[in-house]
């Protein structure tokens, strides 16, 4: 087996799909996983997980160690955007968010770093998002997991580096994939009733205007690469369209009462 074994949450469409193809390509070992992988075909390993189910992520791990031997890089992908105001959502849209976005990463680091400790060896890579440095209107929920992300896969980092293990998270921005298809939308915000009903589909379409000419999802997987192959490294690495990656400095650098004004007006949401 040449390579490094990777495994790939999430890697039937967009982002997950091109990075496990790339690696593929590149001699690595890769299993990729889905929901559903009787759906697709590819010339890597596809491997049943549901990130949401305890039971699905211990199978497709076990399965992958028993075959390969070890994982040497896991990349926790899978990812789910509930889209509505934050009014508009509910607890168990919320609770599926975080299910799939946050503790999903959680259950397969978990199941995937005792053999990575055993070694003294791995990289997690945890794929985040710009919205996980900016709270984006409409989408507060999927912020507020992609926030989650951000601490998450900062303290683990500090927590297993001292076993030789390597954690980074990349932040992608606009990226072209079917993640304008399988957004969700909260129920209660796509009613007519709804406060915010004009306000939400001016902004839902903004966002799918600047996906749909989003940054190719090889450009993620070209970064993902250099971190499994050693070129590349770091906490935290942000990749997409120049303006979004000045967007997220000058979150850092421009005073709060600016940003926030510069947001709304963008936005054009009242002040
Ligand atoms: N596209 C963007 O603009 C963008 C920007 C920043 C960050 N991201 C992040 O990049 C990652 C990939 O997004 P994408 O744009 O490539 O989206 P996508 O095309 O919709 O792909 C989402 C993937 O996640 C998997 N998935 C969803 N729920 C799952 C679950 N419960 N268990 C296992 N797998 C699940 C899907 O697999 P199955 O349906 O086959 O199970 C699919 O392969 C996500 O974490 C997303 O938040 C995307």
């Amino acid at each position: 087996m040449s390579g490094k074994v990777v495994l790939v949450t999430g890697a039937s469409s967009g982002i997950g799909r091109a990075i496990a193809d790339l690696l593929h390509a590149r001699g690595h070992s890769v299993y990729g996983t889905s929901r559903r992988p009787e759906a697709h075909t590819a010339p890597w390993r596809l491997v049943a997980m549901d990130v949401m189910d305890d039971a699905s992520v211990l199978a497709a791990v076990t399965m992958v160690l028993a075959e390969a031997g070890r994982i040497d890089v896991l990349v926790n992908n899978a990812g789910l955007v509930v889209s509505g105001a934050v009014e508009d959502t509910s607890i168990a849209e919320a609770r599926r968010s975080f299910e799939t976005n946050v503790l999903g990463p959680m259950r397969v680091a978990k199941a995937v770093l005792p053999g990575m400790r055993e070694r003294r060896a791995g990289l997690v890579v945890n794929v985040g998002s710009l919205a996980g440095r900016i709270g984006m209107p409409f989408q507060g929920i999927y912020s507020a997991t992609k926030f989650a992300v951000e601490g998450l896969t900062e303290a683990l980092r500090q927590e297993v580096a001292g076993f030789g293990i390597a954690v980074t998270l990349v932040a992608p921005g606009d990226t072209a994939t079917p993640v304008v298809e399988n957004r969700v939308r909260a129920t209660a915000a796509t009613d007519p009733a709804s406060p915010y009903a004009a306000d939400f589909a001016r902004v839902i379409a903004m966002y799918e205007k600047d996906e749909k000419a989003g940054a190719p999802p090889s450009a993620v997987a070209g970064l993902v690469a250099g971190l499994v192959e050693g070129s590349r490294s770091g906490a935290r690495r942000v990749v997409g369209p120049a303006p979004q990656r000045v967007l997220v400095a000058a979150r850092n650098l421009v005073p709060g009462p600016i940003f926030r004004w510069g947001m709304s007006l963008y936005f054009g949401l009242k002040r």
